[in-house]
Order: structure tokens, then C-alpha cells, then sequence
């Protein structure tokens, strides 16, 4: 980890409280993004993915552990960050130009200059001409596609993403892979990228963690040295089964495997 990096996660612990119960979710994550790097979190189901983004975003203050986004601790702080939740909402009562307009009228734009800005990026987006379209007109794939042309338009050069794909069929989703990938090599945005799926996550990125089940620990980091630019035929090679390989092994290994602090601190 440097100075260098847009993103750090320092020995988090974190436990969701419901009355009297206590559920352990975050197990000493640490973890970094350098500017420009596509990182991927995957892990199973309930381990903990989304709550690694609602930290890094500072929505949720971990119980123990630091976060610093360009070396300034935001730890608890909310930040004005291109999060784009798993259950990611449009607005139904706005179109996708307004949509996606909201972070730069939260930045306190004028509503011309958001809109001009919205249009400008819209072919980008393969939505050109659907400005005026509501959430409900709109395919699941495009709908995707708009929410994350508002989480670009938040201009910190992070993005959180929570398996943005995740609700979509194969083929589309295979589809925004790519258009993903050309989108952040022309804008160059560093990723932490949340999924359950091993080839997405191979595919997209630098670097990957895999994390174990609940309480989440990190298992495993891989650097992935497919050259860029990837294009699917990639998956075929023989680099990319052995990172599966890896990951899939990765991923059968239990928390509790894992030496290092446990969970319960001693006070
Ligand atoms: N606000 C909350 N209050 C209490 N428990 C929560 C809360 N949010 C999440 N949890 C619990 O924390 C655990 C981890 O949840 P999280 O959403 O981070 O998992 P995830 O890895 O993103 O899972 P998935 O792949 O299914 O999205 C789960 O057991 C979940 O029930
Ligand atoms: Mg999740």
C-alpha cells in the first residue's frame, strides 16, 4: 500500500447489532485500489461484500480500522463517491437525464450544465436519444447502464461497484463486460468491483481478493496478468483456467482456516 493508491481498507472489523444479537461480518479486511486499478472483491453469498463497499463509501463506520481515500482518513465519513449499490435505484419519477444528472446538481452544478453533461456522455453509455425516457422504458440492461452513468458522474475518480451485473442475463451481461472495460480505459477510474462470479472477476481485473465466508477474511490476493486490452476469447487460454483454478480453491477454504486476530478482540 502507497501513497499512491486512490483507495485503502486497514485491518476493518465489523458487526451488524440487532438487539441482542451480534453478527460478526468483517473479519481484519485490509485492502487497497491504486489510481487506475481495477480491483474485484469476490466472495460467497453473506460474506460481507457489500458491507466492504458501504465502508469504503464511509456510509458505515467499521468497528475497528481506517479508511483513506487519497491518503485522508474518511473513516465513518460519508463521501461524495461513485457508489453504485447492489440494488441499485433509479428514480422512477425521473427520467435518466435527471437521473443521472442528480451527483452534479448534488456538486452544485446548474441544471443546464448537468443536463449538457448527462447528453454529452450518453452515446457513451449506448443511450443516446433515451434522455427523456423513464426508469420503467427503459431495458434492464440500459437501466444499468444509466446507473452507472450517474455513478461516473461523480467526479472522485473511485467508483464502488456492487455486482452491477448481477440481475442480468448472460449475454448482456457479457456484453457490459466489455463495454465496462472500454469505459473505464477511457476514463480512467479506479474500481473495487464486488461479484460472486470467478470469470467476471478474472476478466475485469487487475487484481483480485477472495474473501471467505461470514465473517469475511481475505483468503486470497491474485494479480491477473492478462494483457489489456481482454477480449472473451481470453477465457479459452490456459493462464485464465489456472486463475480459476485457484480462485474456485480459494473460495472452498473456511474462515476459520485462516490464522491471524480472531474476531473477538481481547479488551
Ligand atoms: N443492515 C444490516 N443489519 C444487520 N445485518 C446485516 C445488515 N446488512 C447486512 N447484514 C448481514 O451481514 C452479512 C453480510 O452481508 P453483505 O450484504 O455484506 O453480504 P454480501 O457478501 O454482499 O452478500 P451477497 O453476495 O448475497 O450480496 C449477511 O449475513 C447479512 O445478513
Ligand atoms: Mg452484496
Amino acid at each position: 500500500m502507497s501513497s499512491t493508491d486512490k483507495l485503502i481498507l486497514e485491518n476493518i472489523y465489523s458487526t451488524y447489532y440487532s438487539g441482542e444479537q451480534q453478527l460478526p461480518v468483517l473479519n481484519n479486511i485490509s485492502l487497497n485500489v491504486g489510481k487506475g486499478e481495477f480491483v474485484s472483491v469476490l466472495g460467497p453469498s453473506g460474506s460481507g461484500k457489500s458491507t466492504i463497499l458501504k465502508i469504503a463509501s464511509g456510509l458505515l463506520r467499521p468497528e475497528w480500522g481506517r479508511v483513506l481515500i487519497d491518503s485522508k482518513d474518511i473513516t465513518g465519513k460519508p463521501q461524495l463517491v461513485g457508489y453504485m449499490p447492489q440494488q441499485d435505484l433509479l428514480f422512477p419519477w425521473k427520467t435518466l437525464k435527471q437521473n443521472a444528472a442528480l451527483p452534479l446538481l448534488a456538486q452544485r452544478s446548474s441544471k443546464k450544465e448537468a443536463f449538457t453533461r448527462v447528453e454529452e456522455l450518453l452515446p457513451s453509455f449506448g443511450l443516446d436519444g433515451f434522455s427523456d425516457y423513464y426508469p420503467y422504458q427503459l431495458s434492464g440492461g440500459m437501466r444499468q447502464r444509466a446507473a452507472l452513468l450517474r455513478t461516473m458522474m461523480i467526479e472522485s475518480g473511485l467508483m464502488l461497484l456492487d455486482e452491477p451485473f448481477g440481475a442480468l442475463d448472460a449475454l448482456t451481461r457479457e456484453h457490459l463486460q466489455d463495454w465496462l472495460l472500454e469505459i473505464w480505459g477511457r476514463f480512467k477510474r479506479s474500481v473495487l468491483f464486488v461479484t460472486h462470479s470467478i470469470d467476471e472477476a478474472i476478466y475485469l481485473s487487475d487484481r483480485i481478493y477472495v474473501i471467505t465466508e461470514r465473517p469475511g477474511k481475505i483468503a486470497l490476493e491474485k494479480t491477473i496478468e492478462l494483457k489489456r486490452p481482454r477480449s472473451k476469447t481470453v477465457i479459452t487460454t490456459s493462464l485464465f483456467s489456472s486463475y480459476k483454478q485457484l480462485l474456485i480453491d480459494s473460495l472452498n477454504i473456511k474462515s476459520a482456516d485462516y490464522p491471524g486476530p480472531d474476531y473477538q478482540k481481547e479488551s
